[in-house]
């Protein structure tokens, strides 16, 4: 694999290899399992992966988080040599070379600006938007892979492409867990070991809500998933939704539910400092 840091360089390579199709996985690195299964994903369908590392500023609406996200360069790579190629590239740009002047732009993305992450981050899917705008623009890839761990942001990415008329295809790749149903994150590893212990509670939780769909209203599920979640010692529910999986408008209750149509329950926890996602499909059967 190559190792590259300006996009002179990484456009350069690209054209001299030729290689189609072009497969991308971005990240901010403090890669885990889950990262890599998306690698994975990415190697099996295009003879040349790009993987980005790049911790964004501009998506952190709480520098403290910036400051503390996990980064060990190092490491990265030595996980990403046992499954790239030689003609796979991991490009690791630095602040300066992805943002030479503030990104300015305000992108608009709807309702997926106001419900959830967006209600709760403000300016973080802002971000979002201008970091892959700006790295699709560089890496021009024909398909991008995006883990449904980070549900919103995938609805996020695909409206983005539909307002840009960007030909890439976007991959949705399946939430990869830990062997105790804890959703893998870079953030895992900042829980103090008691938090960690209790944290497998958040999946569990909401499997039982997908299940408690079929004999329960939506405000008793989400009563449910409160009172599971707060009865652990430093967890706060920050919200628990089901929504749709294009609009991600909320539901309230099961007689708006269609069945046969997508939704999924979203839940996002503070356990101890630290913010945690998940999600699971909820459906109608
Ligand atoms: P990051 O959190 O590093 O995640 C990079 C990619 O890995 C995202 O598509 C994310 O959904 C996926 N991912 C993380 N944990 C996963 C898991 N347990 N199972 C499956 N996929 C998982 O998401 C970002 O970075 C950034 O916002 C980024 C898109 C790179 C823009 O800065």
């Amino acid at each position: 694999m190559k190792v590259i840091s300006t996009i002179n360089e990484l456009q350069s390579t690209l054209k001299s290899l030729s290689l189609s199709p072009v497969g991308f996985v971005p990240t901010m690195g403090a890669l885990h399992e889950g990262h890599l299964s998306l690698v994975r994903t990415a190697a099996e369908q295009s003879p040349v992966v790009v993987v980005s590392i790049f911790v964004n500023p501009t998506q952190f609406n709480d520098k403290n988080d910036l400051k503390n996200y996990p980064r060990d360069i190092a490491k990265d790579l030595g996980l990403l040599k046992n499954i790239l190629r030689e003609n796979d590239i991991v490009f690791t740009p630095s602040v300066e070379e992805i943002y030479p002047v503030e990104d300015k732009r305000v992108f608009s993305f709807g309702n997926l600006d106001l419900v959830m992450e967006a209600k709760h981050r403000p300016g973080h899917f802002n971000g979002v938007g201008q970091v892959v705008s700006r790295l699709f623009d560089i890496v021009k890839p024909d398909l991008a892979i995006f883990g449904l761990k980070d549900f919103q942001q995938l609805a996020v990415i695909k409206e983005l492409v539909r307002q840009t008329g960007d030909k890439v295809k976007i991959i949705p790749h399946p939430i990869i867990r830990e062997k105790d149903g804890l959703a893998m994150s870079s953030r895992n590893m900042l829980l103090e070991p008691e938090i960690r212990m209790n944290a497998p509670l958040i999946y569990k939780t909401i499997k039982q809500a997908s299940l408690m769909i079929r004999e329960n209203d939506i405000p008793e599920i989400q009563l449910m998933v409160k009172r599971n979640i707060e009865n652990l010692e430093n967890f706060e529910l920050i919200y628990f939704e089901i929504v749709d999986d294009t609009e991600l408008k909320p539901v309230e209750n099961r007689a708006e539910m269609i069945a046969g149509e997508k939704y999924y329950g979203c839940i996002a926890v503070k356990a101890g400092k630290i913010r945690l996602i998940d999600n699971i499909e909820i459906g109608l059967v």
